[in-house]
């Protein structure tokens, strides 16, 4: 009652208050994580609690995938990590996969000139050289700060002594089994995963044992040696181009970050080989450019402007970007305020535009998995990997026992050919030795006043783009907490196929009808599954989709 009274008092309340906040900010240090599943999290809090920073906590959470998301964490794959580290230093590790040495332009095709069915996606020929372990490795020489073996000993645990299949996991499962069998592909995917059975324990054997071999050697331990044997083997056996020599010259590659502002904060993002950076980029800044701040969220107008700008980021991702070790990519010219501005003007805001008259505008020429950390110090990761499809090919490499990518898919297998998410591009994304395939994979950081603001990401091919810059709208435009920012509905245009929007289911069915009497052709299918960490009124709120298997926890310290 007494306590009561006191509280009661209006003046008391704001001095109670203002200590309150006070004593947080300077007691309480904060750490988050957004992860794709339990196990994950529950490791990322444990390496910060016990004195590992962002990049360490990451790279276990790497590993740990490997084991316990198999859809899409990996040895046998690659990504991307965007971090800042609390001084304000940002960087990018490039870890992903390589065409091997005797890939060429042509390989997918028949002697007719045909896309040969099925090849770049569920062959041993799909498979590009993985770059996960390369890509850990150098992460932890340059910013990592616990011993590495104990970074692999969570993954090990797991991988060895099994853990409990979640239901989400074993759907998964079943489903591409019998996609497998219904288009008549051969691979040996039931042999390792036929048997993780929902609410019961798997253990997988040969990837504890590949895991060892990495935690005792480091990359040598996957790219040398008996793993190296065990993919070369597996390759030979089976027709694919991954050889001990592409192995041997895989490098993972530390790169500037794409840093460029938009309205008073500063993107942090992905820049070639993804095309991810340049495409939120151009989209949030012609948003802004023709004040889309005023429209209501997920409205008919809001969603059109935002299917128009996308046109003419698409049409620009297909004829620039690829592989800028390989092509010249134009990113300052892609991302310029004077080309935006010019760009943003062609943008028809009451009526769809043709699709035919979209060109790329300079004046000349579903699985992947996504986690955001902040440590106490304030150091952020921004992490997206994959095997590109759910599960890569397919193909599980025999006594090494990881899947193996995919995604040499990402290359334009032929010019004006659609990709496994009708994606198309030409020259500058042409199959090449030893060059990286185009990826929409978008780890993003935003810093507002020389500090971390937010960290998204998501998984869903071309859809990661639309997940990604939506995600940075819902948060710091329409002011939503991290868990709305991941769960209000999205939606994706990408210029092809012609005048169709991809929607998540929940966006309002009259919103719907007006969109279809606009010309547009509705595809309602969900997608993504973002891992954001935002800070609001100086703490961190983090959140996890809630139609995923993943998990948000913040923690303080006194
Ligand atoms: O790098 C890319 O853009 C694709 N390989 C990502 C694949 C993906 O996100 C699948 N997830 N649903």
């Amino acid at each position: 009652m007494q306590l009561f009274h006191i509280f009661g008092k209006p003046m008391l309340r704001l001095l109670l208050l203002s200590f309150c906040l006070l004593t947080t900010s300077i007691h309480a240090r904060q750490a988050a994580v957004a992860t794709p599943d339990s196990f994950s999290a529950d490791i990322a809090m444990q390496i910060m609690q016990n004195g590992g920073n962002a990049i360490d906590a990451a790279i276990a959470v790497n590993f740990s995938l490997a084991v316990t998301l198999p859809e899409a964490g990996n040895l046998g794959g690659g990504g991307f990590i965007v971090f800042r580290d609390h001084n304000g230093q940002a960087s990018f590790i490039d870890y992903r996969e390589t065409a091997p040495a005797q890939a060429h332009r042509d390989m997918y095709l028949d002697a007719q000139g045909n896309v040969i069915k099925h090849a770049s996606m569920f062959t041993s020929l799909a498979a590009g050289v993985p770059g996960t372990v390369a890509g850990m490795q150098l992460a932890h020489e340059q910013f990592g700060s616990l011993p590495w073996e104990q970074l692999l000993e969570p993954a090990i645990r797991l991988a060895e002594d099994g853990f409990i299949v979640p239901q989400k996991l074993a759907d998964k499962i079943v489903y591409w089994q019998s996609f497998y069998a219904k288009h008549g592909i051969k691979n040996n995917f039931a042999d390792y995963f036929a048997h993780a059975k929902a609410g019961q324990r798997f253990r997988q054997p040969e990837l504890a044992a590949t895991l060892k071999r990495i935690q005792q050697a480091k990359s040598d331990g996957f790219y040398r040696g008996q793993t190296a044997s065990y993919i070369d083997d597996f390759m030979r056996r089976e027709h694919g181009l991954v050889s001990h020599q592409d192995l041997q010259a895989y490098r993972a590659k530390l790169r500037p970050a794409l840093q460029r502002s938009w309205q008073t904060y500063q993107l942090i993002t992905a820049p070639p080989p993804s095309s991810g950076g340049i495409a939120i980029t151009q989209w949030l800044n012609m948003f802004s450019r023709l004040d889309g701040q005023r429209l209501p969220h997920n409205s008919v107008a809001y969603i059109h402007l935002l299917a128009e700008i996308g046109k003419r980021v698409f049409a620009d991702r297909a004829e620039y970007l690829g592989d800028a070790d390989f092509v010249d990519v134009p990113v300052k010219a892609l991302t310029s305020p004077y080309y935006l501005a010019k760009r943003a003007s062609q943008v028809n805001v009451s009526n769809i535009s043709a699709t035919a008259d979209i060109q790329p505008g300079l004046a000349e020429s579903e699985d992947t998995t996504h986690f955001s950390i902040i440590d106490f110090a304030g150091n952020a990761v921004a992490n997206t990997t994959t095997l590109n499809y759910p599960f890569g090919n397919g193909m599980v490499v025999p006594g090494a026992g990881f899947l193996l990518n995919n995604e040499m898919d990402d290359f334009s297998v032929k010019p004006g050919v659609p990709n496994a998410y009708g994606a198309i591009g030409g020259t500058a994304n042409a199959i090449a030795s030893h060059k990286r395939m185009l990826s929409s994979m978008t780890p993003t950081i935003v810093v507002h006043n020389n500090q971390v603001k937010m960290v998204t990401g998501s998984p869903g091919g071309t859809t990661i783009i639309s997940s990604v810059y939506q995600s940075i709208l819902n948060a710091l435009v329409y002011d939503m907490s991290a868990q709305m920012v991941v769960d209000t509905p999205r939606f994706h245009h990408q210029l092809l196929p012609q005048d169709q929007i991809r929607l998540h289911q929940g966006v309002a069915a009259d919103t719907q009808q007006q969109l279809r009497e606009l010309g547009y052709q509705l595809n309602v299918s969900n997608f993504g599954d973002m891992q954001v960490i935002i800070r609001r009124d100086g703490q961190l709120d983090a959140a996890a989709e809630s139609r995923g298997r993943g998990r948000a926890l913040v923690i303080s310290q006194e």
